[in-house]
């Protein structure tokens, strides 16, 4: 098989599981802090490693990892039905990484398939059994209808997270540069944490966070790279500030703070990370 189309099939592969990131994420924030919440988010973290192998695994074959989202299956009046949507989001998954693996002559990369295909074999019975437990305890969608500048703001800064987390991947993948490589998946992981700061705060608040994400940036050259990323941390770290005076919650305000903070920081090691490819 040619390398080109181990390719295409790894990013149908790799889209599949930013999918069921995001389905994952959604359900586990829309139901609060329950048991049932945290194993699905640790399922989500999971599929984040998939994420993360298969893009590598792109890159070295000399492609570029897809930043497309696969399918959801979003729909569902209650936690069950969202658990029935898993379990059936899972069978999408393991019948494609089944048909992969027969039709990839790469052991390497078959290996790699068949680890991940056990995961998520794994997973499938996981939400099974999630089906039945969320009927028990009826488990139910905490989100709530609230619209204002508050949610704006979350949702704005949910958007921002969003594109970042990407933004910071796919340069890490593709820059040749160890060090920026090291940074740019370190400070991806702590913008994943400002995203889940931030939809934990949405539900608590009355509302209901929006994932979605706007353009990423999708520079092959690490100074370009480099200069894009400083770039959006300046405006977001003064956007955060704006908002934090704005926000008279103090609980909200310290929260906006704190990631305002960690984004100031972003620019300096991106600064100094620049000054050195010059
Ligand atoms: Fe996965
Ligand atoms: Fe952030
Ligand atoms: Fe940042």
């Amino acid at each position: 098989m040619k390398k080109e189309e181990i390719i295409t099939l790894l990013n149908q592969d790799l889209e599949g599981e930013h999918g069921a990131i995001i389905q994952y994420l959604t359900h586990a924030y829309a139901m609060g802090e329950g048991e049932m919440a945290c194993e699905i988010e640790a399922l989500a973290r999971e599929e984040m490693r998939h994420f993360d192998w298969l893009s590598e695994t792109i890159v070295e074959l000399g492609g570029t990892p897809s930043l497309k989202r696969g399918e959801m299956r979003m729909g569902g009046e209650s936690v069950s039905d969202w658990m029935k949507n898993n379990v059936l989001l899972e069978e999408d998954g393991i019948a494609l990484y089944r048909e992969h693996i027969k039709v990839i002559d790469n052991p390497k990369i078959k290996r790699l398939l068949q680890r991940i295909l056990s995961d998520e074999e794994s997973h499938h019975g996981d939400f099974q059994h999630f089906v039945e437990k969320a009927q028990k305890e009826s488990a139910k969608d905490i989100r709530g209808a609230r619209r204002d500048r508050i949610t704006d703001i979350l949702n704005w800064g949910i958007e921002h997270e969003y594109t970042v987390i990407l933004q910071y991947l796919f340069h890490s993948y593709m820059t040749r540069d160890k060090n920026v490589r090291r940074e740019m998946e370190d400070q991806a992981i702590n913008e994943m944490q400002h995203l889940g700061w931030l939809a934990e705060e949405m539900v608590d608040g009355g509302g209901s966070p929006r994932i979605e994400h706007i353009e990423v940036d999708q520079s092959t050259k690490t100074a370009d790279m480099l200069q894009t990323d400083i770039k959006i941390e300046q405006e977001v770290a003064a956007e955060y500030d704006r908002a934090a005076k704005e926000i008279t919650d103090p609980g909200l305000k310290k929260l906006l703070i704190r990631i305002r903070d960690h984004e100031v920081y972003h620019i300096e090691v991106f600064s100094d990370l620049l000054k050195k490819k010059k």
